[in-house]
């Protein structure tokens, strides 16, 4: 690393280290500065974001690192007294009128030139995958992934690149998807418990003893879990304690991909089923979860939209009658496609392996049983959140170290 001319760097509003990259030029914009690099890159700052991202003052808490200003403090007298480069290229500015001193990281607010402030940032890109192009899993080791931060990065990288991951040899005690979760972050609950079982038994099939469908030895087609709640369950982690029974094989269909063919192909289906609303309905003992949102659902967001396809738990049109039929014929086309061959990825999961997805994106299933046998799955949710917060966190920490690789 290159020595700074100056003796102190200045502080940051985040915890991380930023390289320097000193600054060529400042000059006044409107109502704020514009800052321009040697490579002709510039920033535009407004004078109320350079102030708020003061450290200290009332601007950046140094403990917290986060900003303590109430938008209501903001007033116009708050205007840039005087402004100039270090010896390193970092800026300071005066402020009139209370002649507080601000100096900036030109390292940090290179950052945000880099884009590297935003959500999408140290994340790799999704791609969209059929069973032609992805013909099976990418796969990880659980100890590795345990031990070392580098094979984590790797899982969550695949995790959101293709939204699929097995991770495999791992031990059969029940409850390690405590151990694994730990590695990412929170579990989320939900009626089903924080650690849940699927125990299929092939003679189940029509029992009342049940709360769900997964608990049968039916067929499951492909679909996501609880799109009775207003956003479901980002990933679901599925570890195989017990797989005897005969048949029972996984699916994974990749909902982007689906999402891509009807654009392509039933533009019309598609608009239909991302408008078009239907109740999902999570009937249950002293349980009551329903939600009324499309089958495609944007979330009014851009990016891959959450999948709701459950068809157990789809209750009831929402929409205007004279929509009905042509909401019927756009879910059938949508799930015509999902049990095609060509997007469907088949796979037997063995004792000891994990299978991992994004639950809002990628649609699992089950083939029905055949004989008899036990099969017996323990399953978390942890929400998308937190896979793409340890995602980012263990991507910049692997573009610092010494050895280093980008998430693609
Ligand atoms: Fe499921």
């Amino acid at each position: 690393m290159r020595e700074r001319v100056d003796a102190v760097e200045p502080l940051v509003p985040d915890f991380y280290h930023y390289d320097d990259a000193p600054i060529a030029d400042v000059r006044v914009g409107d109502d704020g500065l514009i800052l321009e690099w040697p490579d002709g890159q510039t920033l535009s700052c407004h004078r109320f974001w350079l102030r708020e991202n003061t450290l200290g003052y009332g601007g950046i808490d140094l403990a917290t690192r986060e900003g303590l200003m109430d938008p209501a403090e903001l007033s116009d007298s708050m205007q840039i007294g005087s402004f100039a480069l270090t010896p390193a290229g970092d800026l300071t500015i005066v402020w009139a009128p209370d002649g507080v001193e601000s100096v900036y990281h030109s390292g940090w607010l290179r950052h945000v030139v880099e884009g590297q402030h935003l959500p999408q940032s140290w994340l790799p890109a999704p791609e969209a995958w059929t069973a032609q192009t992805l013909t099976s899993p990418p796969r990880c080791q659980a100890t590795a992934v345990l031990e070392d931060d580098g094979a984590l990065c790797d899982l969550l990288n695949h995790l959101l690149r293709v939204g699929v991951c097995v991770v495999e040899r791992a031990p059969t005690e029940p409850g390690f998807l405590n151990e694994l979760a730990a590695r990412i972050g929170p579990v989320r609950d939900s009626n089903f418990g924080l650690l849940w079982d699927v125990k299929a038994d092939v003679n189940l099939a029509g029992d009342a003893k049940t709360n769900t469908t997964a608990n049968t030895g039916l067929r499951l087609g492909p679909h996501t879990d609880l799109p009775t709640r207003e956003i479901p369950p980002g990933f679901q982690f599925l570890h195989c304690l017990i797989n005897e029974a005969d048949g029972g094989e996984s699916t994974l269909t990749d909902g982007a991909a689906l999402v891509e063919e009807l654009k392509a192909t039933h533009p019309r289906d598609y608009e239909i089923l991302s408008t078009r609303r239907w109740v999902f309905f999570n009937r249950g003992p002293g349980i009551d979860h329903r939600f009324s949102a499309p089958v495609i659902d944007t979330l009014g967001g851009e990016g891959i939209p959450t999948i709701r396809a459950f068809y157990p738990v789809r209750a009831f049109p929402d929409m205007p009658d004279a929509e009905v039929a042509d909401a019927y014929a756009a879910l059938r086309r949508f799930h015509e496609l999902a049990d095609e061959p060509r997007f469907e990825l088949t796979f037997r999961l063995g004792s000891g392996e994990i299978m991992c997805f994004d639950n809002r994106r990628v649609m699992h299933g089950r083939k029905a049983f055949s004989g008899s046998g036990q099969r017996h799955l323990q399953g978390v949710y942890i929400d998308r959140d937190e896979i793409l917060s340890r995602a980012r966190a263990v991507n910049r920490g692997r573009a610092a170290s010494p050895i280093s690789s980008s998430p693609h």
